[in-house]
């Protein structure tokens, strides 16, 4: 069996390169940048043009199982791409669905978010839910992984860490159980065959949000970090500010306040600890920008 890696240089993608390889799971990895997916560590890299139906086509065989966790960063840095989620997210995974039907691959397997059917009224779970409609209808078994907060995108926010305050929209005490990327991925592998479902899945711990914050602070060093309460007009103005450079960081900074002001607890399906998470990223030193630009810590 191979498993074919759409986005295999994000954080989710990496994860499962990494454990597919581990369960002696042949892999192919496919992205945009040659560069960087010579850094997966794929058996097979290949870089494709996700417009392209030809070239996606070449690189699925019959029986594939196709692993999608392609789509525009969740980073809140207008450097990262200014296309909205729709115009990338949609486009590109139905392109490699439509490669994966024509090439009768086994499965789909596609990462979207927990609540993101119940908050369709937001262009970043829209986005997502509309690719996963695609994937239903497509006729092809599915697995549609549904985390809470993948732990990569708090690292994104280390910055604010290592000056010691970390900021917070919405409300400091809105609970969640944020999940580690390569158990995402443990779960994908576990529904690489059998039934087609859709997995809500979060870490083993509930935190708040200021809890988080605070854990992000102790990594970088603050035995005593503070967490500072922004009040929602002044992340909005921001985040309009920040949609001048790129419509997407508009759309992802609007979703985060929405996620920031209830609780999203999904089932236990993870097992790794966020505070682990964090001491293994202060190992690695990130600077001031760590993370806020590419996965790969
Ligand atoms: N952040 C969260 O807490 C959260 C929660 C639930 C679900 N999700 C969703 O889960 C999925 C996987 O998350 P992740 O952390 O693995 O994301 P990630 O680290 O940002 O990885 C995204 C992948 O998509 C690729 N990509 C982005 N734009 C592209 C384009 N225009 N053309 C080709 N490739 C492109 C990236 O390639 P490059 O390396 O070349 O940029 C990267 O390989 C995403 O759809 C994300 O929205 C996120």
């Amino acid at each position: 069996m191979r498993i074919v890696v759409a986005g295999a240089t994000g954080s989710v993608g990496r994860a499962v390169i990494r454990l597919a390889r581990a369960r002696g799971i042949g892999t192919v990895a496919l992205g945009r940048d040659a560069a960087r997916l010579a850094g997966v560590g794929a058996d097979e890299a290949r870089a494709v043009d996700f417009r392209d139906a030809t070239s996606l086509q070449a690189c699925i065989n019959p029986g594939d199982v196709v692993f999608s966790a392609l789509g525009a960063s969740a980073s809140p840095s207008p450097f990262m791409g200014r296309r909205r989620y729709h115009d990338v997210d949609v486009p590109l995974n139905r392109a490699l669905l439509d490669a994966a039907v024509a090439r009768k691959a086994a499965r789909f397997q596609y990462v979207s978010l927990a609540f993101g059917r119940e908050l369709r009224q937001h262009a970043f779970a829209d986005a997502h839910e509309q690719v996963v409609d695609a994937v239903v209808a497509s006729g092809l078994p599915y697995t549609i992984l549904r985390p809470t907060g993948i732990f990569s995108t708090f690292r994104r926010l280390w910055g604010f860490a290592r000056l010691g305050v970390f900021p917070i929209p919405g409300n400091p005490e809105c609970r969640s159980n944020p999940i580690h990327e390569e158990d995402i991925a443990r779960n994908a592998l576990e529904h690489i065959e059998g039934d087609s479902a859709q997995l809500e899945m979060g870490g083993p711990e509930v935190f708040t949000r200021r809890e988080i914050g605070l854990l992000l602070c102790r990594a970088a060093g603050w035995k005593h970090g503070a967490t500072l309460r922004l009040p929602n007009w002044f992340h909005l103005m921001n985040a309009h500010l920040l949609g001048i450079i790129s419509p997407r960081v508009l759309d992802m900074l609007r979703f985060y306040l929405v996620i920031s002001e209830f609780d999203n607890i999904a089932p236990v399906a993870g097992q790794r600890r966020l505070a682990d998470y964090y001491a293994q990223a202060a190992n690695n030193k990130p600077g001031i920008l760590g993370g806020l630009h590419r996965s790969g810590w």
